[in-house]
């Protein structure tokens, strides 16, 4: 399909915007002392490093928002400046009472229910809700304290004390990392570590990071945060960014931003504050941010979905956000394949890792996105070629994902005895996969009951390596089928020791070593065996772990796993990641008080308090698509498959 470029350029970027902009971002915000001239500056150079950026002037001197404040639980010991958190407490109280979750209710409703599948209601005090991992854990200490002869520790209060005060200053910490402009929050912060003297780019906001975060934010009812930092980060959508003197496609959200307070032009006195992002032209490998759009789009949806407001998503210049995404994305290339190809480090994984190519976890983004935009796009004339080419696309992603990238004990035992160099159009080894490439340990690992999605699919290439984050994600969009994710789910519970062990979950499995190593990464010493990226544990991936659990109605896998998660987060002071086969150490170079972390653990506790709130992020195929799908599987191009078949298209 040819991309047409009429939408191209959002309205906002002509001088009649930012008064638009203004007004509509900012007028729920009026009662913040802050006033704020709010412009975009449309000169074609950038100051240094190019800082041409979304503005926000104000003689007030706004700061940044690293709130800093003494006495958490976790440690923190920097000085206290809590005004705006003041303010903005005040707002947030606001919005719980008008629609958020009860998370006490649906804490106890869960915990019943769980508890009486389980036979344990000897054990409920429904004063005092504990979870239900707690609840086994006292069971279990009371039984080796009856077994020795001493009991009446006190210990179940204590437990459900401390479970109580973890989450407490989980959020502490977290309305700590929330980072404003011009007053009104906008995103919070990678990581807000006052150990670390190396700051890097943790100090930006990061869209992948902001998406717990934000989702902790909605299930709480606080929508203000979610709301200004989708069009704000849509406002940078459209920037000018290069690398070199090449530019990226239009559609591309940046990976980060971050607001800086710059002098105003011909004012001594004044300041201004400036959005300023990166879209990979400063991060390391100089890597475009493939994942942001996505998870841009996803967010959106669970914004509407959350709050009810859907004039959000029906702005002009959201639909036309939206399309320049999906534009990017559904373009012609050089592909004979429906899954979208990208560089190595394109998305959560952002070093090289050997995920270049067709890597699980975007695709699995991708299928995501593109089913959610499909329900948030408002039919117009003009979108009628894209509707029709994003239908064709779920369709040949969901049956190319499913069919080629599933692996379980059948699956493998007919790559081990497949045969190469078939040259038809209906080869049963389409990829010319070599059996040798098989790797010893996938032999003894593959459980009997269960299965997952491989990381990677190219000509000759398999990736065997079980990646976290694709296949949670594609339980959650409904990428795999419903056996499928539940196999997925049966091998997490299988495979429990490798992957979560003393922390989940495990980013990837197995590391790569020696040899390996050196040539794949790179000798990147950050992705050393079981570490980082490289097999590392990170503890934010338990939050996709739970939607995932709750979409298949199987929460008592969250529910462990967060029972563990509990054991050490808020002591270990919130680590971006664990490193070891069993995630027993901090991570090398992990930074503390890592946002996603910390908001990973909330969003995890406030969807097994509340199980239908997972709604908001899964999806499923409509009956239109089974339909096509059928068709597809019909047509089974497995079988016979002569040229002229090859060019069918199913418009759904
Ligand atoms: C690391 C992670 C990346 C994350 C960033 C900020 O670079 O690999 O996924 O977004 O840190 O936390």
């Amino acid at each position: 399909m040819s991309m047409g470029t009429s939408e191209a350029v959002r309205p906002v970027l002509s001088g009649a915007a930012p008064q638009f902009l203004c007004s509509d971002l900012f007028s729920s915000n009026l009662d913040l002392v802050f006033y704020s001239r709010c412009h975009i500056k449309t000169g074609k150079k950038r100051g240094p490093r190019y800082l041409q950026s979304l503005k926000c002037s104000s003689m007030s001197g706004c700061q940044l928002g690293s709130y800093r404040y003494e006495g958490l639980g976790g440690g923190l010991y920097r000085n206290t400046t809590i005004d705006r958190l003041k303010l903005l407490s005040c707002k947030c109280q606001q919005a719980e009472s008008v629609g958020g979750v009860d998370a006490g209710e649906g804490n106890a409703a869960w915990f019943v229910d769980n508890a009486k599948k389980l036979n344990l209601n000897g054990l409920i005090n429904s004063q005092n809700i504990m979870e239900f991992e707690d609840v086994e854990q006292l069971k279990r200490e009371n039984e080796v304290l009856m077994s020795s002869g001493k009991a009446g520790t006190g210990t179940s209060t204590f437990a459900a004390a401390s479970v109580d005060s973890i989450e407490e200053e989980a959020w502490e910490l977290l309305r700590a990392s929330m980072v404003y402009y011009c007053g009104s929050p906008v995103g919070t912060i990678a990581a807000n570590d006052p150990t670390c003297t190396d700051v890097l780019n943790y100090d930006q906001v990061f869209i992948r990071d902001f998406i717990p975060s934000g989702i902790a934010f909605l299930l709480k009812g606080e929508y203000d945060i979610v709301r200004n930092f989708i069009l704000h980060t849509l406002q940078l959508q459209s920037w000018e960014k290069t690398m070199d003197c090449h530019s990226p496609g239009q559609g591309l959200m940046p990976a980060s931003f971050k607001v800086r307070t710059v002098p105003l032009d011909g004012d001594d006195l004044a300041t201004e504050e400036v959005l300023d992002p990166d879209f990979g032209e400063a991060a390391i490998g100089r890597v475009a941010p493939v994942d942001s759009g996505l998870w841009w789009i996803i967010l959106l949806r669970a914004y509407g979905k959350c709050s009810g407001d859907l004039s959000v998503q029906e702005r002009v210049d959201v639909q036309t956000g939206i399309k320049m995404i999906l534009r990017l994305c559904l373009a012609d290339g050089f592909d004979m394949f429906p899954t979208l190809l990208v560089t190595d480090g394109s998305c959560m994984i952002d070093r090289r890792m050997g995920i270049h190519g067709h890597p699980l976890e975007i695709q699995a983004l991708f299928y995501s996105a593109l089913l959610c935009a499909r329900e948030m796009l408002t039919p117009e004339d003009g979108s009628a070629d894209l509707l029709r080419a994003l239908n064709n696309r779920l369709v040949a992603l969901s049956f190319h994902i499913r069919e080629y990238y599933w692996i379980d004990m059948r699956k493998l035992n007919e790559i081990y005895r497949y045969k190469t160099e078939e040259y038809s159009y209906d080869a049963i080894n389409k990829f010319n996969i070599y059996p040798d490439q098989i790797s010893p340990w996938l032999v003894e690992w593959m459980p009997n009951r269960g299965g997952y999605l491989i990381g990677n699919l190219q000509p000759a290439h398999m990736d065997f390596r079980f990646f976290s984050l694709g296949n949670l994600w594609a339980v959650v969009s409904g990428l795999a089928t419903t056996a499928q994710s539940h196999a997925i789910l049966d091998l997490i519970e299988a495979k429990w020791a490798d992957l979560v062990a003393e922390m989940p979950f495990k980013i990837c499995y197995p590391a790569l070593e020696g040899q390996e190593w050196q040539i794949i990464t790179g000798c990147d010493p950050k992705n050393t065996p079981w570490s980082y990226h490289n097999s590392g544990s990170w503890p934010t991936l338990l939050w996709q772990l739970t939607v995932a659990c709750m979409k298949m109605n199987r929460p008592e896998i969250a529910a462990k796993a967060v029972s563990v998660a509990e054991k050490r987060l808020s002591r270990d002071k919130w680590p971006e990641y664990y490193d070891t086969k069993k995630a027993r150490f901090i991570g090398k170079q992990s930074r503390l008080f890592q946002t996603w972390s910390i908001a990973g653990y909330l969003v995890a506790k406030l969807l097994l308090a509340d199980p239908n709130a997972a709604k908001i992020l899964t999806t499923e195929e409509d009956s239109e698509l089974v339909n096509a799908f059928s068709c597809m599987i019909t047509a089974n191009p497995r079988r016979k498959r002569g040229p002229k078949s090859s060019k069918q298209t199913y418009i759904v």
